[in-house]
């Protein structure tokens, strides 16, 4: 099998792999108990907590560990209207957001709060002065994505928190594509939020965490024990937590290696698809773009058909996000940089993570070549 998706999820690397099984096994004390067992998943919490902050520049009592990414970007949209209870108040967030935020700023529309979605330019990026003519004397909350899930565009954050920084705005990112795979230091993105998910960056299924500014304020997430600072109360994940912390540790100490070697497995692909069928694009910006993930749009056939021949060659990569397979409608993100329904349909994404190879590389663009062939042929 070769794994071409990874923006969906990762394999978990050996050593955070590793690092959780003991707190499955010999040490799986609750680490809230107040003796040796207990102490001791406290402390492993603690460490992965100073691991993660370390990775993007933060202080550990700015992270919240959470289920993942849709929680934390959840827990963030919906507290920070929280904050403004009663008032009447603006937010802006991208067309091209996950759902995971998409569907949150839906259901505060319903309560009467005020959402501005910005459009984006044909290469999937959104303008720094889009957000800033958008800004109204009401507005309160920025959510932009760092790197977008389909596409992989990188947006200018640290242009955009700059502009806000100062102005009463709140701003969020969701990172889940970024962190662990591109540099991101919160204090040159000037985020007062920002999300995360661990098994994107080959941590284990089940944790990700909040950054949340100890200068701003969020109601809590879950009510009841004092875990995590007390904004989510439950039982914490501790093998989940701990694996996070060490695979963030080694993603970004390997980073600038791994990011080399992606982009050439990208280039190889694209390269040797572009020599059999000529016109194939790439959805989305060509440079400003995460070093393992390209979308390729064909010609005339479906990217469903391609992926399910691919499939049965036993090279996994998926026709939009993850959360969106199984739906028949086009993705709001290739729909947004302006491409038609049938285009959109006939985009594959292909997402390479640290365990491919270039052979892997050269195999799944000659499985495509083949598969497009077929395709074509029987129509
Ligand atoms: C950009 C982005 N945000 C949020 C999420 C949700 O993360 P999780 O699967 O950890 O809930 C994903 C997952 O695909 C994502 O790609």
């Amino acid at each position: 099998m070769i794994y071409a998706d990874n923006a969906a999820t990762t394999k978990i690397s050996d050593k955070a792999f590793e690092k959780m099984l003991p707190f499955l096994q010999e040490q799986y004390g609750n680490a809230s108990s107040q003796y040796s067992l207990g102490i001791k998943a406290k402390r492993a919490v603690e460490q992965a907590r100073k691991q993660v902050a370390e990775a993007i520049g933060a202080q550990p009592a700015e992270i919240t560990f959470t289920s993942g990414g849709s929680e934390a970007n959840n827990w963030v949209l919906q507290g920070v209207t929280k904050l403004f209870k009663g008032e009447d108040i603006h937010i802006i967030t991208s067309s091209i957001e996950h759902h995971s935020v998409l569907n949150v700023c839906r259901a505060l529309e319903t309560e009467n709060i005020k959402v501005t979605y910005l459009q984006v330019n044909k290469n999937g990026l959104v303008l720094v002065d889009d957000v800033i003519s958008a800004v109204k004397p009401n507005t309160k909350f920025v959510s932009i994505m760092l790197a977008n899930n389909e596409i992989g565009t990188i947006q200018p954050i640290a242009e955009i928190g700059k502009y806000l920084h100062g102005k009463g705005i709140l701003f969020h990112t969701d990172a889940v594509q970024a962190v662990g795979h591109i540099p991101v230091d919160i204090n040159k993105l000037h985020v007062d939020f920002l999300s995360a998910s661990a098994h994107k960056f080959n941590g284990a299924k089940g944790t990700g965490f909040l950054y949340k500014s100890a200068s701003v304020d969020l109601p809590n997430l879950v009510f009841g024990g004092k875990q995590e600072h007390g904004y989510r109360a439950g039982t914490e994940n501790v093998a989940g937590i701990v694996a996070a912390g060490y695979a963030i540790e080694e993603n970004v100490k390997e980073m600038r290696k791994t990011a080399e070697r992606l982009q050439a497995m990208v280039q190889t692909t694209v390269s040797e698809i572009r020599e059999r069928i000529p016109d194939v694009w790439i959805n989305g910006n060509a440079e400003l773009r995460l070093p393992g993930t390209v979308n390729l749009g064909f010609n005339g056939v479906s990217g469903e058909s391609l992926m399910n021949i691919l499939d049965l060659k036993g090279v996994c990569v998926s026709t939009s996000s993850a959360c969106n397979s199984g739906n028949d409608e086009p993705s709001h993100v290739l729909l947004a940089l302006g491409v038609s329904e049938e285009q959109a349909k006939s985009a594959i994404r292909i997402s390479y993570g640290k365990y491919n190879t270039i052979e892997e590389a050269e195999y799944v663009a000659s499985a495509i070549c083949d598969a497009y062939s077929k395709i074509k042929s029987a129509i």
